[in-house]
């Protein structure tokens, strides 16, 4: 087991990776934001927030394909990758949106937890800007309730927060130089605050998962192949956007954002247009 392996699994998470350069991260953080006002749409998933940027951005494709990414990806997934989700969370300045104390596969409707998410820095993130928060080795425990607390501010869909009393001095903050990414176990209890600085907290988050995965709960998902190869079939493949918001990925898209609303929303009424 590689060591980034092995810290991953004790701790259920590891970081800092060198992913891309500080100036290479800038320019794809504005790319991003840029799509996302271009196409209001995207961004109607999880309070405003964009998902699925992989499906109609060339820039955020190509970077769920980052040779460090996956290398990280595979040595805990093994072989064979999908890109299951990707959203990115920005916080604007002086925003007071957080995200509570949670654990993400606890409402993705995934069977198993051979899933690695990967938050990628696109500008400086910093405990005043909002970093996120892990509870090391909270992976390992048993599974923890949520509550849905909708909550104005809280960035999760249902305002969820995990049945726990986290204490401030059992945390790691996760502070990043813009270009660096962290990576986290699905059952990880982390959380982040509210950005208290003049500048944007942006990130992109990668969740890449292993093929043998499956949809629970809605009845249709989709992933895309970044590496090796799928025996299971579990999801319908999307391809790679040929151009920015071109008509083929939008419509991949909102088949996306559909679907995947079915299995964050189940067991909820009169919710739509948001997700995770
Ligand atoms: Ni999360």
């Amino acid at each position: 087991m590689t060591d980034l392996a092995d810290r991953f699994t004790t701790e259920g998470f590891c970081f800092p990776l060198d992913v891309l350069t500080p100036d290479a991260a800038l320019a794809l953080g504005e790319e991003l934001l840029r799509i996302q006002a271009a196409d209001r749409p995207a961004a109607l998933g999880n309070k405003g927030q964009f998902q699925y940027p992989h499906v109609i951005s060339r820039a955020a494709a190509e970077v769920v394909c980052h040779p460090v990414l996956l290398d990280a990806a595979e040595s805990i997934l093994g072989p064979d990758i999908l890109v299951w989700g990707s959203t990115l969370f920005a916080k604007a300045p002086h925003s007071r949106s957080y995200v509570s104390w949670h654990q993400d596969l606890h409402y993705w409707g995934l069977d198993g937890d051979a899933e690695v998410a990967a938050w990628i820095a696109l500008g400086p993130v910093s405990e005043a800007s909002g970093c996120m928060h892990f509870v090391p080795g909270s992976h390992l425990g048993d599974a923890v309730g949520h509550t849905d607390t909708f909550a104005a501010d809280n960035a999760l869909t249902r305002g969820q927060e995990a049945d726990v009393d986290v204490d401030p001095d059992d945390t790691v903050l996760v502070e990043l130089e813009p270009g660096q990414a962290s990576l986290h176990h699905g059952h990880l209890l982390h959380a982040s605050g509210p950005n208290r600085t003049d500048d944007w907290r942006l990130g992109l988050t990668v969740n890449y998962i292993a093929p043998h995965v499956r949809q629970a709960v809605a009845a249709t998902d989709f992933a895309t192949l970044v590496r090796g190869g799928d025996r299971f079939g579990n999801f319908v493949h999307v391809p790679p956007p040929e151009s920015d918001l071109s008509e083929e990925a939008m419509a991949w898209h909102r088949r996306i954002l559909f679907a995947q609303n079915d299995a964050i929303y189940e067991g909820l009424d009169g919710t739509e247009g948001e997700i995770r």
